[in-house]
This record gives structure tokens, C-alpha cells and sequence, in this order.
């Protein structure tokens, strides 16, 4: 079975746009949207479907978290909200690394859902979006108290 996931890390846009990020992001003193992060929303979200027996193929998890912020540099750049922007650029990196239409309309549904807490916590949109959360380290950041998160979203303590 060819392996899609590592298709996105080797995919020429993908690569571009993560530069694109990394870029736009180099003097930001909070959370930065690079492949560390995506890989952690993608282990997280795995652990999760685990433990709670939510059973999402693995192969959507990682790609939706590879993909979901892969557009934030368009929200600095003109604008944009970022999960439209990741939506819309996800879609052809998707098709050139060979997911089917169902996976694509499923994990750009869940990359648009990836920033308002989706209602069904059994759906991929909502998996990303509590992974996302959990993702970040605020009990060690620099930058915790000009942090626009409210404080019920952030991460004071280690959660496992
Ligand atoms: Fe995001
Ligand atoms: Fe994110």
C-alpha cells in the first residue's frame, strides 16, 4: 500500500508552504504552527481514538494534522481565516498524494471544523480540535501571560 502520509511530507507545495509558515513566524513569541506541532496533534489525536475506541483510520488522523494549519501563513499574509486557507490548499495536496474524494471531503470537513469545538466528540473535526488544544505547552511558555487564550483553554499542568 503506498505510504500517503509520508507523499504530503515530500509533496513540493506541502514543503513550500510549511517554509511559508516558518517564515511568517520567525520573531512570534507564541505558539508556532510548524511540523512539530502537526505531528503532536497527529500523536494525540491517535492516542485519543485509542483510548476512546473512536476507530478513525490512522491514515486520515496524520493527514488532517499535517494539513490543518499548512495555510496559517495566508492569515498573516492577507488575512485569511486559517482553517479556510489550510482547507483550500489541502485539497490538491491530498488528491496528488492519492486519498480517495470520501477521505478528502472528510479531512478538509474536519480542517474547517479544526478552530470551533465541533459538537460530536466522536468526529475527526472534533478529535483535531481537542488535540490541537492539548498540544500546547503553556505551563512552559515564555509568553503565557500575552497569550490571547483564555485561561480555561490553556494547559497549566500536564494532562495524560
Ligand atoms: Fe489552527
Ligand atoms: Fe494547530
Amino acid at each position: 500500500m503506498a505510504d500517503k502520509i509520508n507523499a504530503i511530507l515530500q509533496n513540493e507545495n506541502y514543503k513550500i508552504y510549511l517554509a511559508k509558515n516558518e517564515e511568517k513566524e520567525k520573531t512570534r513569541e507564541f505558539c508556532h504552527h510548524d511540523l512539530q506541532h502537526f505531528l503532536d496533534v497527529a500523536r494525540i489525536a491517535y492516542i485519543i481514538n485509542l483510548e476512546k475506541s473512536i476507530n478513525i483510520h490512522k491514515d486520515t488522523i496524520y493527514a488532517t494534522a499535517l494539513l490543518h494549519d499548512i495555510g496559517r501563513w495566508m492569515q498573516y499574509e492577507k488575512g485569511i481565516p486559517h482553517d479556510e486557507a489550510s482547507a483550500e490548499l489541502a485539497a490538491d495536496i491530498l488528491k496528488a498524494c492519492g486519498f480517495n474524494e470520501n477521505e478528502i471531503r472528510e479531512i478538509i470537513a474536519a480542517i474547517l471544523m479544526h478552530r470551533k469545538a465541533p459538537a460530536d466528540e466522536k468526529s475527526l473535526g472534533y478529535l483535531i480540535y481537542r488535540s490541537d488544544k492539548l498540544s500546547r505547552g503553556c505551563f512552559n511558555c515564555k509568553a503565557i501571560l500575552d497569550c490571547n487564550w483564555s485561561e480555561e483553554k490553556k494547559n497549566h499542568n500536564i494532562k495524560y
